[in-house]
This record gives C-alpha cells, structure tokens and sequence, in this order.
C-alpha cells in the first residue's frame, strides 16, 4: 500500500483530490477524518498541514506528497520532486501598502519585512543586495503593514483579492510555484511499482486536458 499525503484544507486540497479521482482512484472522504483508504487501489491517503508534508515524505511517514512549490523549496526539500503538476499555480511576491512610493527593490533597504518564507525571500535579496529585517510569522501576514508590524510583506498571491483587501500592491515577484508530487528517495520496489503506476494514470490525465 502507497501512503500519499495531500494539504487537509487551503489551496491544494481540492485540486488534489480531484487529479486522484480523476486517475481512476476511488475514495471516501469525511471532513472529520485525517486518513481514507482507496476502495479501488493500493492507496492510503493523509490530510495533513501542507508545511508538514515534505518533512513526512523525508521521513518516510508518508510515501509520496502532494505540494506547493513553494513549501518545498522554503523548506529546503526540493531532492523530493518528482514532477510537476501543474495546478495550483501561484506566487511569492512582495507587496507594500498601496499609497508608499515605490520604485525599485533597492527601496526595501532597512525595513521590516513580515513573511512565512524567510528563505525564499532571504535569497531574493540577497541576490540583489539588499538588507532588510525579516520579521517570520506563520499566517496573517497581510495584515502586519496595517497593524505597525512592518513595512511590507511577501506572501502568496493566487487571485490577489487578499493583497487588495488588505491595501496592499505587489511590487515584486520572487519565486513561482505550483503544485508538485514529491516521493522519498528509499522507496521499497513495491512502492516505486504503484508510484510508477499512478505516474501512468496522471501522465493520462494530463495528456487528456491539454
Ligand atoms: C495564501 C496567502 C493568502 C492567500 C492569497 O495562503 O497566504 O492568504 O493564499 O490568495 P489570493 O491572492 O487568491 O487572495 P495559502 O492558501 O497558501 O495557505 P496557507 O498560507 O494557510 O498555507
Ligand atoms: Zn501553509
Ligand atoms: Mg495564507
């Protein structure tokens, strides 16, 4: 049996489910339960936090994972890729409040900057030399310019109503993502056997909606 884990609730969840559906798996789901089993192939599934999927896929907890981008490089894991899949598309981007003057990155120069992505962000700027106080919160990040938290933030930004409803513009692009499926790298050749077969059924897929 295949242990894939998939986001419990956020912007992944749904698209997820719906590629495994669409590969022929069948399942039941319950928004109370945090693990199904499929009734029609090798497949157990997890709903976990999507911050935590890489981790458990590392570890071996979970077998293969279903995962942004960007929590995937945040996190330093990217040796888990095994391919992209081309949904859930977004981006990181740095954004300051829609009446500050801004022209350049350079303008960042010694501010506070709130973000869950000290990484990718660190790396951005460090790359075009700049300086800046990184202020790492979990969530909410939109919200810390207006409550004198700091002065921009980087957050992901899919439709960018949240930026727009915060008074927020976004000023720079710094990592593009989308959702990617990640295995452990000492996969039993059982495993990797499933593995090659729901890579089979989502190459279909994919070929099916282009
Ligand atoms: C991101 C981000 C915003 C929202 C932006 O959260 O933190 O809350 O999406 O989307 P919009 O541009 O369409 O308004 P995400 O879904 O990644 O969830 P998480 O931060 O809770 O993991
Ligand atoms: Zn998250
Ligand atoms: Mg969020």
């Amino acid at each position: 049996m295949l242990r894939l884990a998939i986001q419990k609730s956020g912007r992944l969840s749904e698209d997820s489910l719906k590629l495994i559906r669409e590969c022929g798996i069948s399942f039941i789901t319950s928004s109370l339960k945090l693990k199904t089993e499929s009734t029609n192939f090798p497949l157990e599934i997890l709903y976990l936090r999507d911050d935590d999927i890489p981790g458990y896929v590392a570890d071996g907890v979970a077998d293969i994972g279903i995962v942004g981008e960007n929590v995937l490089v945040e996190e330093g894991y990217q040796a888990l890729a095994v391919e992209k899949l081309g949904f859930s598309k977004c981006r990181l981007s740095l954004a300051v409040p829609k009446a500050d003057d801004y022209e350049s990155v350079q303008d960042l120069n010694g501010k506070n900057i709130a973000t869950s992505y000290p990484n990718l962000l660190q790396a951005f700027l460090s790359e075009r030399g700049v300086q800046v106080n990184i202020h790492t919160i979990s969530g909410s990040v939109e919200i810390a310019p207006s409550i004198g938290l700091a002065d921009a933030i980087c957050d992901i930004v899919s439709s960018g109503s949240t930026l727009i409803s915060n008074g927020l513009r976004e000023v720079e692009r710094v990592f593009n993502s989308q959702a990617v499926l990640i295995a452990n790298d000492g996969l039993t050749a059982e495993k990797r056997e499933l593995l090659d077969k729901l890579l089979f059924r989502i190459h279909a897929v994919q070929r099916a909606s282009r």
